[in-house]
Order: structure tokens, then C-alpha cells, then sequence
């Protein structure tokens, strides 16, 4: 039996440097270590041995097994790495690998970075961000706004109108892509009454295309309304919010405007951050703020009570409550603390712009 059982450790030795294949080697590993193999049923009969040959028998049997076990890994190994070697060499892809080089890790966009940083800024003060329809009613975007039908405040924010059909004859309204996130205030006032803080970032629509202006650019709103609020809690948070965005030295200032939603109306500047007074040291004329020291930043006012005459039955009763609201391009900070001067830059993807962000 010790014979047999050599004969058969040393075919398989044989066999196994002979293999070419890891199907091969497969192959072996059945005929010499499986079920039905040779080896298995002789070590099965061991046991009808006589007592004196039992033992070594059974030790020669284990052990010839366990160097064919041995033989056959090591053999498979060397093929499996000649295999995917070769694989690869024919245009095969090595699964196992890590990708290389390592892809980099992307990075959010200066429009989503402002944003957010607006929005913690605002947070920070108690705000909460609420989100409206791109896609609006002429109601929410002019009409409760205080633009009646035919206002020539209409005619600055010109848009696209959609669905001039079916879906605005059942509204008795024309749809349009709103023209700023002001419609906002009004949604929200409606389904929620007063004391209302909220920070309404968003995209907006208008028929313009230049350098500093799309067709789809993004806006951020605030609205305030409580009893007692006025014009200097406006001119604080602004100042709070211009300073987190630009610096903590930055002053604003507010200057007599017209919006037909807030009464007084305002527009607000920003201390240029380029220059002191208009003027750098190299050049005497700041080409930031052209001179001037101030930078527009975006609109203002306190919230007209024709606005709260359209929510009035949710608790906006104008002789009780006051408000301010503002609003303010996102394009338009991001390109001002970036010193870009191309509006349509930020839109078209260049990973050599949006990736120097974030
Ligand atoms: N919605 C105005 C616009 O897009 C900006 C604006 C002005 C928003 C005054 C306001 C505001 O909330 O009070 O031109």
C-alpha cells in the first residue's frame, strides 16, 4: 500500500509541472484529491488494515496528500499571474487593480459655494431657507408684487411665458420662468403666518444675454417680518451678511431706488475691498469699483403693505406687522470676490475656472 500510495504523490507531482492551465490544475485537483479519487478510497480502507500497518499508512497517506494540496496552489498561482499577465499584454483589464492614475476628487461649484455660504450666513442669524417654483404664476411674480397688469416695472424683467394653453386657461393666469425669487415672499407669507424669516435662494429667467447678464442666473432673497421691524434692522442685517461674504472691515450704504414691492425702496452698496476711498496705490483709479468706493450689490426696502394686502387673512395685517426684504444676484457676488468678468465663464464647465473653487 505504502507503494501505491508513492506512485501516486509522484504522477500527480508530474501531472502538476506538466499543467499549462489553471483549468488544467482544476482538472488535476479532482482526479487526485476529489471524491473519487484514488487516494481517497485508499485512505478509506485503511481502516480494514492490520493494526501494524495502520498507522504508517495512514501518515504516508496524509502526507502525500497535503504535498499534492501544496504543489497544486503554488502551481496555480504561478499560472493565474502568467494568465493575467497575458490578458493584460491582449487589452484585458486587470479588475483587481486600484484605478490609476487616481481620478481627483471633483469639487462643487462657485455658484452652489456661494450660495451655501450665503445661506449658513443667514442661518446664523436665524433664518430659515425656503425653496419656490421656477416655473410661476404671473400672480406670484408681478401681480402680488404689486406690478398690476400693464405696470411698466413689468416691461425691466421681461421673460419667457410657457404653456400659453390649456394649463394657464385653467389657471386664469399666464405661467411663466419667474423673473427673481421675490414671488417667494408672497408663497410663503400664504403658508405661514407671521413672525416669518426666511432666505430663498434660487434660479431666475429673463431675456437677457451679455457679459453680466444670462437667460438663467441665480438669485438669493430674505424676507423679515415681524412687529416692529424697520429700516435699521435691514441696514444691520445687510451690513452682518456683506461682511461675512466680504470681510470684516466692509461698510454699506443704501441709496434711494424704486421696487414696486417695498416701500421706501433701496439699493445697497458694499465698501470696495479692492481700493480705500476708489483709489489703489499703483493705479489712482480702482477698476473694481471704478472709482467710485462702493459696489452695487443688489435691492432692497421695506415690504409695501399692498404686498401684505394679498396675505392679509394669514396674519400680514399691514397696520400691525412690518417687514423688509432684499434680494441679490449670486452670479454677481461670487464674480465680484473672484475678480471673474465674465458672467458666462462660470456656466460653461472649464475645469480650469470651477476647479480653482472649494
Ligand atoms: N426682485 C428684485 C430684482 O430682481 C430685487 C429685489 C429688490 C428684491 C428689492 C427684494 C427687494 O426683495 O426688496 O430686481
Amino acid at each position: 500500500m505504502l507503494d501505491e500510495i508513492q506512485k501516486i504523490g509522484s504522477e500527480a507531482e508530474q501531472k502538476i509541472s506538466a499543467a499549462k492551465t489553471t483549468a488544467e490544475i482544476e482538472e488535476i485537483r479532482v482526479e487526485y484529491l476529489g471524491r473519487r479519487s484514488q487516494l481517497t478510497s485508499l485512505l478509506r480502507g485503511i481502516a480494514e488494515l492490520p493494526d501494524a500497518e495502520k498507522a504508517a499508512a495512514g501518515k504516508a497517506a496524509n502526507q502525500v496528500r497535503a504535498e499534492i494540496e501544496s504543489l497544486l496552489s503554488e502551481r496555480e498561482t504561478a499560472l493565474a499571474d502568467g494568465e493575467m499577465a497575458e490578458s493584460i499584454a491582449g487589452g484585458g483589464i486587470d479588475i483587481s487593480l486600484p484605478g490609476a492614475p487616481a481620478l481627483p476628487i471633483g469639487n462643487l461649484n462657485l455658484i452652489t459655494l456661494t450660495r451655501r455660504r450665503i445661506e449658513d450666513l443667514m442661518v446664523g442669524l436665524g433664518y430659515r431657507v425656503a425653496e419656490g417654483p421656477e416655473i410661476e404664476l404671473d400672480f406670484y411674480n408681478f401681480t402680488a408684487l404689486n406690478h398690476p397688469e400693464g405696470h411698466p416695472a413689468r416691461m425691466v424683467q421681461d421673460t419667457f411665458y410657457v404653456a400659453p394653453g390649456s394649463l394657464a386657461r385653467a389657471l386664469d393666469d399666464e405661467v411663466l420662468l419667474r423673473t427673481h425669487t421675490s414671488p417667494v415672499q408672497v408663497r410663503a407669507m400664504e403658508s405661514q403666518s407671521p413672525p416669518l424669516f426666511i432666505v430663498v435662494p434660487g434660479k431666475v429667467y429673463r431675456r437677457d444675454s451679455d457679459a453680466t447678464h444670462s437667460p438663467m442666473f441665480h438669485q438669493v432673497e430674505g424676507l423679515a417680518v415681524a412687529e416692529g421691524i424697520t429700516l435699521a434692522d435691514l441696514k444691520g442685517t445687510l451690513l452682518e451678511l456683506l461682511r461675512g461674504l466680504f470681510g470684516p472691515d466692509r461698510e454699506i450704504r443704501m441709496r434711494p431706488h424704486f421696487f414696486p414691492f417695498t416701500e421706501p425702496s433701496v439699493e445697497f452698496d458694499v465698501s470696495c475691498f479692492a481700493c480705500s476711498e476708489g483709489v489703489t496705490e499703483e493705479s489712482q483709479r480702482c477698476g473694481l469699483c471704478k472709482g467710485i468706493g462702493w459696489i452695487e450689490v443688489g435691492g432692497a426696502g421695506m415690504v409695501d403693505p399692498e404686498v401684505f394686502g394679498f396675505v392679509e387673512s394669514n396674519g400680514y395685517d399691514p397696520e400691525r406687522i412690518q417687514g423688509f426684504a432684499f434680494g441679490m444676484g449670486i452670479e454677481r457676488i461670487a464674480m465680484l470676490k473672484h475678480g471673474i468678468g465674465d458672467l458666462r465663464r462660470i456656466f460653461e464647465g472649464d475645469v480650469r475656472l470651477i476647479g480653482q473653487f472649494g
